[in-house]
């Protein structure tokens, strides 16, 4: 097996090639939105919302991003959370049982597999007898439909491609928040910052990682700051120019290679590729996770967890997903060839601790 000289994942590096002037392609267009909100992140877009509709009480799926039950901690929202199948669909009977009267529904499409539509439209009835607001959360999903059964939605765009903040509230409703001009500045220059020395380390082919140490502060910088930045007039440049089509194509060809030339019996495929969906990431199942991925890291391939189980949540809820499941990149730095080296690699992987 020839190693080749190259990171796979991470954080996105500025990448200038894919901005065009002028491009058509709007967020979030289609499927009539009225409101469209940019803000500096998605948590404080979220955060912004619940008390901008009073929410009270809120049910979640146990599959999410600590950082999105964390904007409802903030506002002390009462929680209950409903379980996620392994294939990432919905558990209707987990959702009824506890849902609450008048709980607001938050729910996702994992990874941009948009959920099966007969329950979606379980939940919608579910949510009119409720008396519940939807909230729908894009993040995986804007780019394979901008809104489905949502009242209001949140996305964080940033985990597309390299813009630095990418907070984004939307709906089809009116939305009467105003936010002041206020940039979160030292957020924005620290991802700009390490977005160029990543850029840089990756032109020259040099060792210098310092741009890890920069992404991690931006990131620290977050915890807990909800106040309502707006989007800043760099970002908002970068999401009008950037090349959402190139983008689409790459993740397509990245995702259907690796459905085709992963063949390792000890994982699991979660998603079929369907026409019109554009995928965040390539999910998998595998047994030892962890040991897995410590096995990709001595190749360079550097996967994210989407999610370790949440803090302070009861430990005895069913975290099978959280436990098992590893997202291989499929994004548009990597080619046909790259998806070829990563099959290769977890092809050849046997579930033995001494690889
Ligand atoms: C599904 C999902 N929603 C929302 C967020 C919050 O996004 P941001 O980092 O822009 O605050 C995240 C963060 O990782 C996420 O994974």
């Amino acid at each position: 097996m020839i190693l080749i000289n190259k990171k796979f994942g991470g954080d996105f590096e500025f990448d200038e090639s894919f901005l065009v002037k002028n491009f058509p392609f709007k967020i979030a267009q289609g499927g009539g939105i009225r409101s469209l909100i940019y803000f500096s992140c998605a948590r404080s877009a979220l955060y912004t919302l619940l008390k901008y509709l009073k929410i009270k009480s809120a049910i979640l799926p146990l599959f999410i991003c600590d950082s999105v039950i964390c904007a409802f901690r903030a506002l002390n929202t009462e929680i209950s959370f409903y379980k996620i199948n392994p294939d990432l669909t919905i558990d209707l009977d987990s959702f009824k049982n506890n849902l609450k009267p008048n709980s607001a529904i938050f729910l996702m499409h994992y990874f941009g597999k948009i959920q099966e539509q007969e329950i979606l439209d379980k939940i919608k009835d579910l949510s009119i007898q409720n008396n519940s607001i939807i909230i729908e959360d894009t993040t995986h999903s804007i780019f394979s439909s901008a809104v489905t059964i949502g009242d209001y939605c949140i996305s964080s765009l940033r985990k597309w491609f390299f813009v630095p903040e990418g907070g984004i509230l939307y709906s089809n409703k009116d939305i009467d928040i105003k936010l002041n001009s206020k940039i979160n500045e030292n957020f924005l220059n620290c991802r700009k910052k390490a977005q160029q020395l990543k850029s840089c380390a990756i032109k020259n082919q040099t060792k210098d990682e310092s741009y890890l140490e920069y992404f991690c502060i931006a990131e620290k910088m977050l915890e807990n700051d909800y106040f309502p930045y707006s989007m800043s007039d760099y970002s908002k440049e970068i999401i009008e120019k950037f090349d959402y089509l190139k983008m689409i194509e790459k993740r397509k060809e990245n995702f259907l290679t690796l459905q085709e030339e992963i063949k390792n019996p000890l994982i699991t495929k979660l998603i079929e590729y369907k026409k019109g969906q554009t995928y965040l990431q390539y999910p998998i199942l595998i047994k030892n996770r962890d040991e897995f991925r410590k096995y990709l890291f001595k190749y360079n391939i550097f996967c994210a967890i989407h999610w370790v189980a949440p803090k302070n949540i009861n430990k005895d809820l069913d975290f099978y997903l959280n436990n098992n499941i590893i997202s291989l990149m499929i994004d548009q730095r990597y080619s046909i060839s790259d998806m070829k080296y990563i099959a290769s690699i977890i092809n050849k992987y046997s579930g033995s601790k001494d690889e």
